[in-house]
C-alpha cells in the first residue's frame, strides 16, 4: 500500500500551506485536528485551475475580507469578482458566491460532510467534493487531481493515454485510499506529485514509494501519463477601443452576467471573430479617427487563442451618445485596481500604456 510509506514521509515533509493543518501543526495544537471546511472549500475552488503559489495570497485576502461563509454570502458579487480578478476562470467566482449563499441559508453555515451532499453545491464537482470530504472530515474519499493522476499512472505503469485511462486511474487510486488519515493521504499524494513525482524530472531516488513503483522498475515513469494529442485551438480576433476623454479617463463597461468573463469589466471591443479579421464595430468606427497601436495583445482561453488589436481615440471620438449606447462609464486610471478587470483586459490596458 502506498499509504504505509507515504504518510511517514508526509509527517516530515508536508508543505506548509495557509489552508492546511499539517501533521507538525497538529502536534502543537492537539485540539485542532482538521482544517475548517470553509477554508478547505475556498482553497480547493481557487486551486482548481490555478497554481499553489498564485492561490496563497488570494486565499489569505479572501479570508481577511470574508472570515466566514456568512460574510462571503452577504457580499456583493462585484466585490467578489474584483477580489478574484487575476485568478482567471471567473465562473468559479460566481459559483463561489452562489455556493456561499446556499451554505449560509440552506445549511445554516455548516458544510455537509459527505460527497453526495457536497456534489449538490454550485461549483462543486467530483474532485472538490472528494477533497472536502477527505481533508475537512477525514472520510476515505478518493481524491484525484492532475498530481495524483501522475503518481498513480507511474506507480501502476498505466501505459494507455489520458483522457481514456481516467477510469482505470480512479479505480487504482480508490484501491490505495486508506481508511485512516484519509485527508493526510490525499494531501500527501498532491505533495508527492508536486515536489518529487514531477512531470519532467521525477526524483525517484528520494521517492518514499519508489520500492513498489512499477513505472520506476520499467524505466517509463518519466513518460507517464501519456496524453492523447490535443485538439488545435482556433484563434479569434478583435479590436479593443481605448476611448479617452479630456480628463484622461477611459471608457469601460460591464460584460453580461452570462458567458465568458461574465460580470467582469472590459474595454469595449468589436465581435470576437474566428477566421480572418479583426473586423471593426460599426458604432465605434463611426465615431471618428482611431489610432492603431503597433503589435497585438495575445491571450489564451480554454477553447481559443485570442488576438487583440488595440486602437486609441481621444476627445474627438468620446461622444456622449456612444457612451450611452455602449452602456459604458468613464474611469480614472487610479480606479482600475478596484474593478473586476480580467487578465486579458489588463493586458490591453498595459499595451495602451496604462498602469494596472
Ligand atoms: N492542489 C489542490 N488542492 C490542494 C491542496 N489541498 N494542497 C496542495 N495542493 C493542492
Amino acid at each position: 500500500m502506498i499509504a504505509e510509506n507515504l504518510l511517514p514521509w508526509y509527517d516530515k515533509h508536508a508543505r506548509d500551506l495557509p489552508w492546511r493543518l499539517s501533521p507538525k501543526q497538529r502536534l502543537v495544537a492537539p485540539d485542532l485536528q482538521f482544517a475548517d471546511p470553509y477554508h478547505v472549500w475556498l482553497s480547493e475552488i481557487m486551486l482548481q485551475q490555478t497554481t499553489v503559489v498564485t492561490v496563497k495570497s488570494y486565499y489569505l485576502k479572501f479570508l481577511s475580507l470574508w472570515p466566514t461563509v456568512h460574510d462571503l454570502a452577504a457580499e456583493e458579487l462585484d466585490s467578489i469578482l474584483s477580489a478574484w480578478a487575476g485568478l482567471g476562470y471567473y465562473a468559479r467566482a460566481r459559483n463561489l458566491h452562489r455556493c456561499a449563499k446556499v451554505i449560509s441559508k440552506d445549511f445554516a453555515g455548516v458544510f455537509p460532510d459527505n460527497e453526495e451532499a457536497l456534489l449538490t453545491l454550485p461549483g462543486v464537482g467530483p474532485y472538490t467534493a472528494a477533497a472536502i470530504s477527505a481533508i475537512a472530515f477525514d472520510h476515505p474519499s478518493t481524491v484525484v487531481d492532475g498530481n495524483v493522476e501522475r503518481v498513480i499512472a507511474r506507480f501502476y505503469s498505466l501505459q494507455d493515454p489520458l483522457p481514456g485511462v481516467k477510469g482505470k486511474m480512479k479505480d487504482c487510486a480508490a484501491k490505495q485510499t486508506p481508511d485512516k488519515r484519509s485527508g493526510d493521504y490525499a494531501q500527501a499524494m498532491m505533495d508527492l506529485g508536486a515536489t518529487i513525482c514531477t512531470p519532467r524530472s521525477p526524483a525517484c531516488v528520494i521517492c518514499p514509494i519508489q520500492e513498489n513503483c512499477q513505472g520506476r522498475k520499467d524505466g517509463t515513469a518519466v513518460l507517464l501519463p501519456k496524453k492523447a494529442p490535443k485538439k488545435i485551438k482556433p484563434t479569434r480576433k478583435t479590436y479593443a477601443y481605448i476611448m479617452k476623454d479630456e480628463k484622461g479617463r477611459v471608457l469601460l463597461r460591464r460584460r453580461p452576467d452570462k458567458g465568458l468573463l461574465g460580470g467582469m469589466t472590459e474595454v469595449p471591443t468589436s465581435d470576437w471573430l474566428q477566421g480572418e479579421g479583426p473586423v471593426h464595430d460599426p458604432l465605434m468606427s463611426s465615431l471618428g479617427e482611431w489610432d492603431v497601436l503597433d503589435g497585438v495583445v495575445k491571450h489564451t482561453f480554454t477553447h481559443f487563442h485570442f488576438e487583440i488589436t488595440v486602437v486609441c481615440g481621444g476627445p474627438s471620438v468620446a461622444k456622449s451618445e456612444a457612451v450611452k449606447k455602449l452602456g459604458a462609464r468613464w474611469y480614472h486610471e487610479v480606479d482600475f485596481a478596484s474593478l473586476a478587470l480580467p487578465t486579458v483586459m489588463n493586458k490591453i490596458l498595459k499595451h495602451a500604456e496604462f498602469t494596472v
